[in-house]
């Protein structure tokens, strides 16, 4: 009897949102195969070597840039890497021309990183391309999230029944709101914790506990994924200072200490030592920071490896 392709309920990877419980079970297990890949003396599949993928990338990054790229590279894809601060968007070409203009060079599938929300969705409804939302504005960022709920399997065996209180800025992640979905799609119990003004109105709908006192959050949860200020994202002031919000929200070496068990940190970077997190409790043996992106790589293997596999359907 032939073997059974396994594929994504989606063509693209535009949010958590749209996956299904067994898609993120699938990409999870699929990536845990990749790791083992990734821990051999040649870490190169051929598996996509068929495909040309292209990163164009509207906002800075350094993790998700690379982590895409290295993926690419280890699944033998080829690859095109497109920064809009070089391009000729500064000339006023749109997104969509732009995007079609690298299409019609071959190019099967386009990783994209947006400042504004939503951005991935619109691309995908006017371009004949597998889409992958690599972070849209302060909505969603998908493959984080992935790779947050594969290190927490690792660490734990298994995401459902963890408590995962997500702390900081909660209102300009896109980080968080992905998590949320994903976390609680894979049966863990979530909370966020930061001040009132950088919680939004409608997060109690999404069926998440909030909480304003971190001590508390601490108290409470398995995992602590610290989140960083966006300050590139805020019109306006949400606290009065950034010393202020770090007495208040700052996670340090003494508070976790304090705690009654040991919790596990976690921060998707980039971080800002001194404000959400001290140097002490990033770098200390709770801390899993290095781990989320090893694992980033072998989770955005199995997104490309997945959905590449509907072009063979
Ligand atoms: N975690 C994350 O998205 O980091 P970068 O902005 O460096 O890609």
């Amino acid at each position: 009897m032939a073997e059974s392709i396994q594929t994504l309920s989606t063509k693209h990877l535009l949010g958590i949102k749209d996956l299904s419980v067994r898609d993120i079970e699938l990409i999870l297990e699929t990536a845990d195969t990749f790791k083992d890949v990734l821990n051999r003396p040649i870490k190169k599949v051929p598996s996509l070597r068929d495909i040309t993928i292209a990163n164009i990338f509207f906002e800075n990054s350094t993790r998700t840039r690379l982590s895409f790229e290295l993926a690419q590279k280890r699944l033998s894809a080829d690859t095109v890497n497109f920064a809009a601060s070089s391009s000729s968007v500064s000339k006023g070409e749109t997104l969509i021309d732009t995007v079609n203009n690298i299409l019609s060079m071959k190019v099967d599938m386009v990783v994209m990183r947006h400042p504004y929300p939503g951005a991935g969705v619109f691309l995908s409804k006017h371009v004949n391309a597998q889409i992958v939302n690599a972070g849209d504005g302060a909505h969603e960022h998908p493959t984080q999230a992935l790779l947050d709920a594969f290190s927490i399997k690792e660490k734990y065996g298994e995401v459902r029944g963890r408590k995962i209180a997500i702390i900081g800025d909660i209102l300009h992640s896109r980080v968080a709101l992905s998590n949320i979905l994903c976390l609680q799609k894979l049966g863990a119990e979530v909370m966020v914790c930061g001040p009132s003004t950088l919680i939004p109105k409608y997060i109690g709908t999404l069926g998440v506990k909030v909480e304003h006192n971190l001590l508390k959050a601490l108290n409470w949860c398995d995992v602590a994924n610290m989140l960083r200020i966006q300050l590139e994202r805020q019109d306006i002031k949400y606290f009065p200072s950034l010393r202020e919000y770090s007495m208040m929200y700052g996670l340090n070496k003494q508070i976790l200490d304090s705690l009654d068990k040991e919790i596990t940190i976690m921060h998707p970077g980039p971080i800002n030592r001194g404000v959400e997190i001290t140097s002490d409790v990033a770098d200390s043996k709770q801390s899993i920071i290095l781990d989320q992106v090893e694992n980033g790589v072998a989770v955005r293997m199995a997104v490309l490896y997945l959905l590449a596999n509907q072009r063979s359907l």
